[in-house]
């Protein structure tokens, strides 16, 4: 083949590759643009130093709440070295959506077997929605090393069939399976 050949194909191809190597990098300038100009999950503002003072988190507001729509709310307080309530109840089959905050430093929030697993950051609340389809235990662990007794912050999430849940509870205000 003449030379004049081969350096135009040659030319080409590096008019190719160079088009492939900006357009990557316009795709990671741009998608780091987007992400940093706005935030990955809700991200709503709390004073964890008056949590137990007024507002959403106050100790009598914690547990499942049922909602008129049916679904549940459950609120959590995530503080070294527990979870509020240590021990979580929410109907089978129904929409439950946990809100999460803590008054000290990180903790993780995980419901083993579930898609609810996230960071429990000072000064924000964390929320995940999620649904069981069936009733049982779920262990739910700190995952985020929060100090000396992070090993020992764990809490238990019962799920109960629906009617059981609206007969033993319902009527009450806030709900949870700790031991009185
Ligand atoms: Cu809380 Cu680790």
């Amino acid at each position: 083949m003449p030379d004049d050949v081969v350096d135009d194909a040659e030319r080409r191809w590096s008019y190719v590759v160079a088009a492939v190597v900006l357009f990557v990098f316009a795709a990671i300038i741009l998608a780091g643009l987007h992400w940093a100009a706005q935030v990955p999950s809700n991200v709503e503002p709390i004073d964890a130093s008056r949590l137990h003072l007024s507002g959403e988190f106050t100790e009598d507001n914690l547990g499942t709440e049922m909602q008129a729509d049916g679904s549940a709310i459950v609120r959590v307080l995530a503080q070294q070295y527990s979870f509020v309530p240590g021990c979580i109840v929410v109907p089978s089959k129904t929409r439950v959506v946990f809100r999460a905050t803590s008054p000290d430093v990180v903790h993780g929030f995980l419901v083993a077997g579930t898609n609810v697993n996230t960071m429990v950051v000072p000064g924000f609340v964390a929320q995940v929605g999620t649904r069981f389809d069936r009733p049982g235990e779920h262990v739910m662990p700190c995952h985020e090393y929060c100090s000396v007794g992070h090993e020992g912050m764990w809490a238990r999430v019962q799920v109960v069939d629906r009617e059981e849940f609206a007969r033993s509870y319902g009527g009450q205000r806030r709900v949870s399976c700790v031991r009185k």
